[in-house]
């Protein structure tokens, strides 16, 4: 897989020159989960596949800017879901976003996931990689530099609860507000990636995005962010779930279907199961 981890480290240089260089307005269209594209995302999404094409054992590819699924080499043993530019919406008011990978074997299924990868655009570039293990590394004149291993404690304190606060389950919002009562810090940028990279750097602690009442499936997609960073956290020593089971076993009937998604480390997790069967 050395191959493809250099050409995700080949997008990330020249995703992170667009970011600082390119126009961030909005472009007139829209993606499949009804997202109005930044001209930024498009230009991100191009870069990838650009680079993605001339790495022969790569099957297939599939984005979140992409409606379908986009065949490379017919004898490739891999395919890769990635989120091109994510956080997007948060480029014009200059915080931190990133770039998510999930490579597959045989389909895009949770379980056929084989590594995962993440890119942070911030004030310095970071790339994570999880295979057996997960490591960080640091753009670091022109180059990806090994930093450290990454794993997350049992318990954690940061908590990042996302979605819209006044179409939360009443049960969803009591479990949010006893994690702060139990002394957790408030951690929401609105980026998936700085956040959760975040609880991984600090240790750990809790990130949920659940259903609500306008999105019962949430928001978050399964293959371009879901997936790939419940492999990472898993091999981080951390969990991932949709409230009730592991979220790489939640099931894909359509490329861009989303799900209910929790991550974090064992002792929040362990909360979240026993709240969500509770009230299921
Ligand atoms: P994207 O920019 O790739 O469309 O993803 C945005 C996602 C994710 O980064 C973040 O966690 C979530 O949207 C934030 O949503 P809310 O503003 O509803 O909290
Ligand atoms: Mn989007
Ligand atoms: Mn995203
Ligand atoms: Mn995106």
């Amino acid at each position: 897989m050395t191959e493809i981890f250099d050409a995700i480290k080949k997008s990330a240089i020249d995703i992170k020159n667009l970011i600082e260089t390119g126009d961030t307005s909005k472009s007139t269209n829209e993606n499949s989960t009804g997202d109005t594209q930044l001209k930024l995302d498009i230009a991100s999404d191009e870069i990838i596949e650009a680079i993605f094409k001339d790495v022969s054992c790569i099957k297939a590819i599939v984005s979140e800017e992409q409606e379908e699924i986009i065949s490379l080499n017919e004898n490739g043993k891999y395919l890769i879901a990635y989120d091109p530019l994510d956080g997007s919406s948060l480029v014009d008011v200059n915080l931190s976003v990133g770039s998510i990978f999930g490579i597959y074997e045989n389909d895009f299924t949770g379980n056929n996931l084989v590594a995962a990868a993440y890119v942070v655009y911030g004030p310095r570039v970071e790339l994570v990689i999880a295979t057996d293990d997960v490591k960080m590394y640091r753009l670091i004149n022109n180059e990806f530099k090994f930093m450290q291993e990454l794993k997350l404690n049992e318990k954690g304190k940061l908590n990042a609860p996302g979605s819209t606060q006044n179409c939360w389950a009443p049960f969803h919002k009591k479990m949010i507000d006893e994690i702060f009562e139990d002394g957790y810090r408030l951690r929401y940028s609105g980026g998936m990636v700085p956040d959760l990279h975040q609880i991984l750097l600090k240790g750990g602690g809790l990130f949920s995005y659940p259903g609500t009442t306008d999105r019962p499936k949430g928001k978050l997609r399964q293959l371009f962010e879901v997936f790939p960073f419940a492999y990472i956290y898993e091999k981080a020593n951390g969990q991932a779930i949709d409230g009730f089971k592991r979220a790489l076993e939640v099931e894909t009937t359509h490329i861009h279907d989303t799900t209910p998604c929790f991550f974090g480390s064992n002792e929040e997790i362990k909360k979240v199961l026993k709240v969500y069967k509770e009230n299921a």
